[in-house]
Formats: C-alpha cells, sequence, structure tokens
C-alpha cells in the first residue's frame, strides 16, 4: 500500500459551467494507478442530473454573446492560447497521465505533446470553415454556411484520455460547439486538467464541461440526452453499437472510432530493421491498448524465421516496469483488462497457436500490486482463429505467414475490422496494389502512424466504426450546412 512518500490522494470536482462541482449525490470514483494497485485519487462521480446540467450549460454557452459572438478567429487564437498552456504544463500533464493510465513517461509526453498539436491545428481552422456558392444562373444567388452543429458530447476511452480529449474537444470547438466531455472512469484526470486549462485560458463557462462518470450511469444519460445534438465515441464495438443507438432516438448523428485488428504485413524485401521497429512499437506502444495496435503481423514465408528470431530477441530486452519509470513496457489499465488479455493467450494456446514469446505475469519487486504481463509473441496463427479475429487490447502479437500479394491481402481484409493497415516492403508497385487493395481507414507503407496523425483523416471501415476524426474531415462532424438560396431581379 502507499509508502509514507505518497502524497495523499486528491478529490476532484466535475467541470460544469466553469466551476469545479461535486456529484448531485455526493458520490466518487476510485481512480487506481495500474503501476501499483494504490488509490491515486478519487473523482466525482457524474449523475444522470450532472449529465442534465451539464448539456444545459453548453447549451447556454452555446447561445451566449462570449461564445456563440465570438469571432472565428478569436476562437483561433483562444485555442493556440490552449495548445500554449499544455505545453507550459506538459511535464505535470505527462506525469499525471502516466500514473493514471501506467503508460511508459516518455509515451505520455508525446501524448502530451499530441494534444496540444490538436489545438493548434484546429486553431489554425478556425476562420477556415468556408461555404460555397452554387450557380443557378440569372436571378438567383444561392450560397451554404458551415454552421456548429450545437452542443456535442463526448464519450472517450482510458487508453490516450489526453489525447483523444484533445482531438474531439478542438475540433468541436473550433467549429464553434460547445462540449460535454465524459471520460473514462478508468482514466479521467487529465481529460479534467484539459477542462481546467481551458477556464486558465479564458474560455467561456460551458464551452467545455468534462464530467467523469460510469459508463452505464452518466455515459448512459449522455448519449440519450434529447439536448445534445452531436456525439463522438471512442471505445468497445458493444458499447458503441448501444450508444449509437440511443443516440437514434433523439436522431442525433454519432463519430465512432472503435476497435481495431491491425494488420502489419511484412514482405522479405523489407528493410528489416526500420520494420522490427516499425510493428514492435505498433503492437508495444500503450501496452497494445491502442484502437490502432498492429496486432496481426503477416510475414511473407520466405521472411518467417527471420523476423521471428528479431521479434524474440526484440521482446527478451524490453523493460517491464511501472509507467512513471518509463520502462518499455507499463502495465494494463485494471485487473479486468489483465484477466481479457491472460484468457485471450490462453485461447491461443488452444487453438493451437505457439507462444515464442512472453506469455506470463513477471514478477518482481518493482511490479508488486500492478497488473503487468509480458509482450508477447504467438506463431503460426491461423488468420481465421479467434486471436487473430478478435481484438485483445493487450502487447499480444499474432503472426500469420503468406506466399504472395493475393493470399497477404485476403488475410488482411479478413476481418471484420477496418481501422489501420501497415505494409512494409522496398517494392513501391507492391506498396500501392496493396494499399489498393486494403479495406481500412488509414494505410501506412514503410511507416505506422505519423507522430501522432494529428492531420491525418483517422477512422474505421466495417466494424471499426465511421465518421472519422484527425484532420480537417473531423470539422465537417461538428458543422452542418444551410444553404441560403435568394431571388433577385
Ligand atoms: P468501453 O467501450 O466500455 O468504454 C469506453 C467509454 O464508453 C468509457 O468512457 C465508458 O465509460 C463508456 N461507456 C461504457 N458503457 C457505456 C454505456 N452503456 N453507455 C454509454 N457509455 C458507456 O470500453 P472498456 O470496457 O473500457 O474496454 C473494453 C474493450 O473495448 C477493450 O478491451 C477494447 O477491446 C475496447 N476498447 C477500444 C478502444 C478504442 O480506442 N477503440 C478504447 C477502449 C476500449
Ligand atoms: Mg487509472
Amino acid at each position: 500500500m502507499a509508502g509514507p512518500a505518497s502524497a495523499p490522494p486528491s478529490v476532484e470536482g466535475l467541470i460544469i459551467e466553469g466551476a469545479r462541482t461535486a456529484a448531485s449525490d455526493g458520490g466518487l470514483i476510485d481512480v487506481l494507478n495500474p503501476s501499483t494497485g494504490e488509490r491515486l485519487a478519487q473523482v466525482a462521480r457524474a449523475t444522470p442530473a450532472d449529465v442534465d446540467r451539464a448539456v444545459a450549460s453548453a447549451r447556454a454557452a452555446l447561445e451566449s454573446a462570449a461564445w456563440g459572438g465570438m469571432t472565428p478567429a478569436d476562437r483561433g487564437r483562444l485555442l493556440f492560447r490552449i495548445a500554449q498552456r499544455i505545453r507550459e504544463r506538459a511535464e505535470e500533464l505527462a506525469l499525471l497521465e502516466s500514473r493514471d493510465n501506467g503508460k511508459p513517461l516518455r509515451q505520455a509526453r508525446t501524448d502530451v505533446q499530441v494534444a496540444a498539436r490538436y489545438f493548434e491545428f484546429y486553431a489554425g481552422a478556425a476562420d477556415k470553415i468556408m461555404g460555397h456558392t452554387i450557380p443557378l444562373g440569372p436571378g438567383l444567388l444561392d450560397f451554404t454556411v458551415r454552421e456548429p452543429i450545437g452542443v456535442s458530447a463526448q464519450i472517450i476511452p482510458w487508453n490516450y484520455p489526453i489525447q483523444i480529449g484533445g482531438r474531439a474537444a478542438s475540433a468541436a470547438m473550433a467549429a464553434g460547439c460547445t462540449v460535454v466531455l465524459k471520460p473514462a472512469e478508468d482514466a479521467p484526470m487529465t481529460a479534467l486538467r484539459l477542462g481546467e486549462i481551458a477556464l486558465e485560458c479564458g474560455t467561456p463557462p460551458g464551452v467545455l464541461n468534462v464530467i467523469p462518470g460510469l459508463g452505464p450511469e452518466a455515459g448512459r444519460a449522455l448519449a440519450s440526452h434529447p439536448d445534445i445534438n452531436q456525439l463522438t465515441f471512442t471505445g468497445s464495438v458493444e458499447v458503441g453499437i448501444a450508444v449509437a443507438r440511443m443516440a437514434a432516438g433523439n436522431v442525433v448523428p454519432v463519430v465512432m472510432e472503435l476497435g481495431g485488428k491491425s494488420p502489419n504485413i511484412v514482405f522479405a524485401d523489407a528493410d528489416f530493421d526500420a520494420t522490427v521497429k516499425g510493428v514492435t512499437t505498433a503492437i508495444f506502444q500503450n501496452a497494445g491498448q491502442t484502437c490502432s495496435a498492429g496486432s496481426r503481423l503477416l510475414v511473407e514465408r520466405k521472411a518467417h524465421d527471420e523476423m521471428v528470431e528479431r521479434l524474440k530477441a526484440h521482446t527478451r530486452a524490453m523493460r517491464i516496469g511501472p509507467g512513471p519509470d518509463d520502462p518499455d513496457l507499463g502495465p494494463i489499465i485494471s485487473q479486468k483488462q489483465l484477466d481479457t488479455i491472460e484468457r485471450y493467450i490462453g485461447i491461443g494456446r488452444e487453438e493451437g497457436a505457439e507462444i515464442v514469446a512472453g506469455g506470463r505475469r513477471p514478477a518482481g519487486p518493482a511490479l508488486k500490486g500492478g497488473f503487468y504481463i509480458e509482450p508477447t509473441v504467438i506463431d503460426r496463427v491461423g488468420a481465421g482463429m479467434r486471436i487473430a479475429q478478435e481484438e485483445i487490447f493487450g502487447p499480444v502479437l499474432s503472426i500469420i505467414t503468406f506466399d504472395d500479394l493475393e493470399e497477404a491481402a485476403a488475410i488482411a481484409n479478413r476481418s471484420q475490422y477496418g481501422l489501420v493497415s501497415g505494409i512494409w516492403t522496398r517494392d513501391i508497385n507492391k506498396a500501392l496494389a496493396l494499399a489498393t487493395r486494403m479495406k481500412t481507414g488509414q494505410v501506412y507503407v514503410n511507416t505506422y502512424g505519423a507522430g501522432g496523425g494529428v492531420e491525418l483523416p483517422f477512422g474505421g471501415y466495417k466494424k471499426s466504426g465511421y465518421g472519422r476524426e484527425k484532420g480537417l474531415e473531423a470539422l465537417l462532424s461538428y458543422t452542418q450546412v444551410k444553404n441560403v438560396c435568394i431571388r433577385y431581379s
């Protein structure tokens, strides 16, 4: 348990209408530090009544002179100030993210910089959301205006709280919307900091409300709220379907960013040093708890043995430890998620695949109380096995071999998901032939991700979701088009 040196856990209120507030019934959530299993903090647990208050506050802000009357250029300046303030508080935010989520400190530092980039990117876009004029001939003038869609409800997961919180809130605010952000109960801390920073920078009260709460309580109340105008959801397919149904009841459009089983496809002619670095980062970053994790490795048969040897060597060298100590691999978010991962490793064994690296819970004094699992590589995986089809959401890589490009494409697309794919080859013809065939929202060639990918539209084919986050594309979800047609003589 907590030693004498640890600070007392903080108690954090909801952020509604620009002020900290307790939950209506005084309820609290215990927030755990997954590196130690100890309590890190307590946060207020929003009730449906708190959701009502937050939505009402977002509605009032939308119609206020302070926000609704702000020029797009001033909105942009505000978002720039938020980006700058995130950078000023970067080290504190990174440490908090690492303690809350368990991710290695340097990954948390990157996440904080990416969150700042979102505010900066959309700051520059706030005054460039334009309409069209549509030619109708003499006597008619027609133009379109992109107006803010209104109150944006945002339900985010625990795996990248500051990044995902930042990406959705910044785009919505750039478009002139107001936001009710519900962070995940497992890691709500840095989303609250974002709300606090927005206020420090002069964001009018009610523009960005942050209300931690449980999914079936606050999440449900928010998704089914009759006075939201848009919903952005990131999380599991199961809950995604449920919230989309709730939103449909009020004819509220949804952007859904769900899971993945993303393939990295490695040809024998690839640059192996770069490939090993890329594919291991793609699966082991954030302990595999990433929607776009490269969890399937498709390897050309002639390269199989060498790839497996390199992956074994790579995982053997990885240091496992508490996130704030900046290891190569931190803990899993919770005991529940750790149990799920272990269950999948067992399923892989039963399905006849071969665990060639990891697969166990590591032990050691530094790991006591935390939710750790070794980086795991499973070979001889069949394309139809459950471990090749279902999202494990842990540091577990499944290796599948292929003989030619046709087979690689077929295996890669044999998935209910379609978020990201990676292609590793020196042959541009192969790369392009395959890129055009991938049923995924993003394709990377000889890289995987691009510094956070703030500028790049991101979202899924198939059950990975619909709508797009990131890039200029994301702004469209936060606007609605009004067409104005005028007859003149
Ligand atoms: P989840 O889908 O339950 O949680 C995501 C968010 O939805 C959280 O804010 C949660 O509070 C909220 N939520 C949960 N139930 C809700 C409900 N009935 N109504 C409204 N909101 C609700 O994900 P969970 O349970 O944390 O993880 C389970 C699996 O989901 C993971 O193993 C992984 O496969 C997948 N997942 C995918 C993510 C992604 O980035 N696409 C992120 C997190 C989880
Ligand atoms: Mg936590």
